[in-house]
């Protein structure tokens, strides 16, 4: 069974089939999955899907690149959200300065990044972190904070094998999906072969990020083998240990998922 630990299911993409997508998960050795928010649209969207289907649990959090989305109301609505049962995390919530150049926003993003953190600690969450082009900013804040009190997985992980180090020490999990798979991904492949298999969680990020060899195209949870397989080569496992040691990995980190 794989754990699916970040998916978009809300995305527009995917309103030709969702029901019958996801209606295939379970006959497909998908066994849970956790759709993530972005916006606020999407962290509604993700509360129905959580809702309507036993083995799909919810993470509300505004990204911050939707960061505009985010006011005094919304945030009371992420909080009073947290305490439904299928909601088991805050995020995705971070920094994002590959796509805001902006200083005072970059700095708009850090407020909301600081305070969703806050959130996940006042209501025992862990926190899903999206951080590209913000390694040293990211960290500093979960430093800062006591973020290491907070449980979370840095999703995507993009950056170096030595940035994943710090964040395993700080008790992180990281996110590997599609882009394991791809020929120039080399330092991606280096920090997977190098982190303990205990940190590590499986992750589509879909509709984004298909692995190879369906790069490009719309992905799902149903190309998690090929992400399996990947990382079952670089730490030279089976991929049945790949599959059992990310499924507890993810029941650890998300406590409320049953
Ligand atoms: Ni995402």
């Amino acid at each position: 069974m794989i754990f699916e630990s970040h998916a978009h299911y809300d995305d527009r993409q995917f309103d030709p089939d969702r029901e019958e997508l996801l209606s295939s998960m379970g006959a497909n050795g998908i066994g849970r999955i956790v759709n993530v928010g972005s916006d606020f649209a999407a962290c509604r969207h993700t509360l129905e899907l959580a809702r309507k289907y036993e083995f799909i649990y919810g993470a509300v959090g505004v990204h911050p690149s939707d960061i505009e989305d985010l006011n005094e109301d919304v945030y009371e609505w992420l909080k009073e959200t947290s305490s439904d049962p299928k909601i088991v995390a805050i995020g995705e919530i971070g920094l994002d300065y590959y796509w805001e150049k902006d200083p005072k926003v970059q700095s708009y993003q850090r407020y909301w990044f600081c305070r969703q953190m806050e959130l996940a600690r006042e209501v025992s969450l862990p926190v899903i972190i999206h951080s590209r082009d913000a390694a040293e900013d990211t960290l500093k804040i979960i430093k800062g904070i006591h973020g290491d009190e907070i449980p979370g997985v840095v999703h995507c992980f993009s950056y170096s094998p030595e940035i994943a180090e710090e964040y395993v020490k700080l008790g992180y999990y990281i996110g590997v999906g599609g882009v394991v798979t791809y020929k120039n991904a080399k330092k991606l492949k280096e920090t997977v072969a190098k982190i303990p298999m205990e940190r590590i969680l499986l992750e589509t990020d879909c509709p984004y990020l298909s692995p190879e060899p369906n790069r490009g195209k719309r992905n799902s949870s149903l190309n998690l083998s090929y992400v399996v397989k990947a990382i079952a080569e670089l730490r030279e496992i089976t991929e049945e240990e790949v599959q059992k040691a990310t499924y507890e990995n993810a029941f650890r980190l998300f406590s409320k998922v049953k």
